[in-house]
């Protein structure tokens, strides 16, 4: 059976949820699962926004089936070719193929590359920034989003009704369980730890063309934000700006700290747990502290963001970074982070060099501040380190 949703009484979700996918990009985990956002604007002609991932295509074309109610197809608008979006299209094609598709021209030249002669497109209507498109009641206007997650995408808004169809813009990680928009749940919790997971690992090296997007976003009567992945939004649309404001600009959420240590035998573990410590006695009041290799680099690259601060321990490991250690932050340099405070504390049995070589991954990275000197710790914190752990965690708070 269809599991539609009504948004309004013309404009339906018609997506799936997927809850077996491990990784999504085969790279981040997906304890929750996670939405593919197709909507169905149903007008004089009717039109649908986006495709879904092949992994949820039956249920897609079973709501879309039931959706239309007996009516033709008349639009696709491809607002994003990536396959987690698009990995239907060449179906969809087969299925309905009077559709007209809708994008701009750097979408046409991915089908080709994606589908070949598989995608056999009947009728193609090409778009810039500002073209408009009537269904009749619904006057849709296309702007362009290059780069808030690759160089094709574009949004959609409907000046009818205030909704912006934002592509991957404001999306979030996890499956709808029953709900749509985003005031349906408890949002500011754990959704919101995922959403920030999203925003950070997926579009977080795309800051600038963030920005871009969100000055023409505030350009817009916005009633309702209909993303991708992840609920609708209705309500608090401006502290959802805000949040991505703040990402988009690496500006930190909070003036917590990072402490994220990679221990072998526990040594350096101990030593994190004490700067912790520490921390937390010279007035730190929001101290995060992770194992490396025990934390998937995705919510450390998320609680980076977040963090005005960092600190990294690292065991020094074949004369190098301990390798979860220099995962991680070549993550981070990888997303363009910048803007923190930084302290580091290294480790090694006779010949410490993490310390040195992680100084030198952060210090390529922009507008780190590194809180000098770093502690170098032979095998095992000593008493008498108490007063350099103490010193360092004053100064980076200072
Ligand atoms: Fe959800 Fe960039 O694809």
């Amino acid at each position: 059976m269809n599991c539609i949703r009504k948004l309004t009484d013309d404009l339906l979700w018609v997506g799936g949820n997927d809850r077996r996918l491990h990784l999504f990009e085969n790279a981040y985990p997906l304890p929750d699962g996670i939405s593919y956002n197709a909507y169905l604007l149903l007008d004089e002609k009717t039109a649908l926004l986006d495709t879904v991932d092949r992994a949820v295509g039956d249920e897609f074309f079973e709501n879309l089936n039931a959706g239309l109610q007996g009516r033709e197809l008349d639009y696709v608008i491809i607002n994003h070719m990536e396959p987690d979006h698009c990995g239907t299209l060449a179906r969809l094609l087969l299925r309905y193929p009077d559709v007209t598709v809708v994008s701009n021209d750097k979408v046409f030249t991915m089908i080709h590359q994606f589908f070949g002669d598989e995608a056999s497109i009947g009728n193609a209507v090409s778009v810039a920034e500002g073209s408009t498109l009537s269904l009749g009641r619904h006057q849709l206007t296309f702007v362009m989003a290059p780069m808030v997650h690759w160089p094709e995408v574009m949004v959609t808004y409907d000046q009818t009704t205030g909704a912006l169809f934002s592509a991957d813009a404001f999306g979030t990680f996890g499956a709808l369980d029953g709900c749509l928009f985003a005031d349906e749940v408890d949002f500011n919790g754990h959704w919101l730890d995922e959403m920030r997971r999203y925003y950070t690992n997926i579009v977080g090296k795309y800051g600038g063309p963030v920005q871009t997007l969100l000055k023409k976003a505030a350009g817009l009567k916005l009633q309702m934000i209909c993303p991708l992945h992840g609920p609708i939004w209705r309500e608090h649309m401006d502290w959802l700006v805000e949040k991505h404001q703040l990402w988009s600009a690496y500006t930190p959420e909070d003036e917590g700290v990072l402490v994220a240590y990679a221990s072998i035998y526990g040594h350096t573990k101990n030593a994190a747990e004490v700067l912790a410590r520490e921390l937390t006695l010279a007035g730190a009041k929001k101290v995060r502290l992770y194992d490396v290799s025990e934390t998937h680099p995705s919510y450390l690259v998320a609680e980076a963001f977040r963090s005005s601060r960092w600190v990294f321990l690292s065991a020094t490991y074949n004369a190098g970074i301990f390798p979860a250690m220099e995962t991680l932050l070549n993550d981070l340099k990888a997303h363009g982070l910048r803007n923190r405070k930084v302290a580091l504390v290294e480790n090694g049995s006779w010949a410490p060099a993490a310390g040195k070589l992680m100084k030198a991954v952060l210090e390529s990275m922009k507008d780190i501040q590194m809180v000098e000197p770093m502690v170098s710790v032979r095998s095992a914190l000593r008493e008498e380190q108490l007063a350099q752990l103490t010193t360092l965690a004053r100064e980076l708070l200072s």
